[in-house]
């Protein structure tokens, strides 16, 4: 079965503006239980602040991706082949970008794909830099909405999509295949995506990951509560509530939470809410797979996973899918 992209929605998607800001968390806010989209971490504050995690030792997954890159680059490369046009979902920090663009054989172009002006344009300014003979074709848009691949002026042999960083994960179940889905629709009849995957492991390694002892990550999910105090003027107050990542075997996937510590009502805007002692509003899903979860989704949603790359203590994967029917007889 492949499910049309157009069933994309709400969770993981990037914020447009003030007014619809205002309109989810409401709407969130009056859910039972309570939730929040993750989309909303991300400001220039919370960027920064998923920057240190990345940093942090217990934050494995960055290490491991990156150990990928430095030591299967050329690999991948060869895998992509020559004249390729590069697309990338998020623009991200560029380091794993500069690793694979340093491999590829004249690649047509790279197209980032990212929500936020400043990081689409720091990102270009960087790479313009490092790869001036690559054609730069920033798109400044929200990834998980439908693109029209831009042309660029070498004709490219494929269109790649490359989505690092484990993001899918952030995405449930349904959401992620629709994801899939559009990316199989956009690389085209010759294209193949290569997607970042955290794997399944020891459950104390992963929630060491989302629990960090610095509190880095604590402060990044607090950002939330944060930000909308500065954009929203709401009133949260910020030492009244906790960060919690758990762990959920059944559904493999890390589940964080902001819980309230005390009874206590909060107003954003003109309206109030409250919170019971305790109670839990989830604002985080971050899904893990086993080679076998991953492969599966992969074909509801038309693809092969063709190769995988791991790290040393195979943490983390980069796997390079094509469109299914192309690879069948
Ligand atoms: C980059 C979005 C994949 O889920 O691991 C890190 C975000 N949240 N620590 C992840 C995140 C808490 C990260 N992603």
């Amino acid at each position: 079965m492949i499910v049309p992209a157009r069933h994309l929605h709400g969770h993981g998607l990037p914020p447009s503006d003030h007014t619809t800001m205002l309109a989810d968390v409401r709407e969130g806010l009056q859910r039972t239980p309570k939730r929040l989209s993750s989309k909303y971490f991300y400001d220039a504050e919370g960027s920064a602040l998923f920057e240190a995690i990345c940093a942090q030792p217990e934050y494995y997954l960055t290490g491991a991706e990156l150990a990928i890159m430095r030591e299967h680059a050329a690999d991948v490369a060869a895998v992509l082949g020559p004249s390729v046009l590069l697309i990338e979902y998020g623009s991200g920090s560029g380091l794993k970008t500069q690793l694979l663009l340093a491999q590829l054989a004249t690649p047509a172009a790279y197209v980032p794909i990212e929500i936020s002006p400043a990081a689409l344009q720091e990102s270009i300014a960087r790479l313009g830099g490092t790869f001036p003979h690559v054609e730069m074709l920033p798109l400044c848009a929200d990834f998980t909405q439908r693109i029209t691949p831009p042309r660029s002026a070498m004709q490219p042999l494929r269109r790649v999509i490359y989505f690092p960083g484990s993001t899918l994960g952030n995405f449930e179940a349904h959401e992620a295949l629709a994801l899939l889905s559009k990316m199989r629709d956009e690389m085209g009849e010759q294209g193949a995506a290569l997607i970042g995957i955290d794997l399944k492991k020891d459950s104390a390694i992963i929630e060491a990951a989302y629990n960090d002892a610095a509190g880095v990550t604590a402060a990044f999910t607090l950002n939330m509560l944060a930000r909308f105090n500065r954009e929203l003027g709401a009133d949260f107050d910020l030492a009244q509530f906790n960060h919690r990542a758990r762990y959920n075997g059944m559904a493999g996937r890390i589940e964080t939470h902001i819980v309230s510590r005390r009874a206590q009502t909060v107003k954003i805007a003109d309206r109030s809410f409250n919170f019971a002692a305790d109670e839990a509003m989830l604002v985080e899903y971050s899904c893990k797979y086993s080679l076998d979860d991953f492969a599966r989704l992969a074909a509801r949603a038309g693809l092969r996973v063709k190769n995988i790359w791991m790290d040393a203590k195979q943490q983390f994967s980069l796997q390079y899918l094509e469109r299914a029917e192309a690879l069948d007889g």
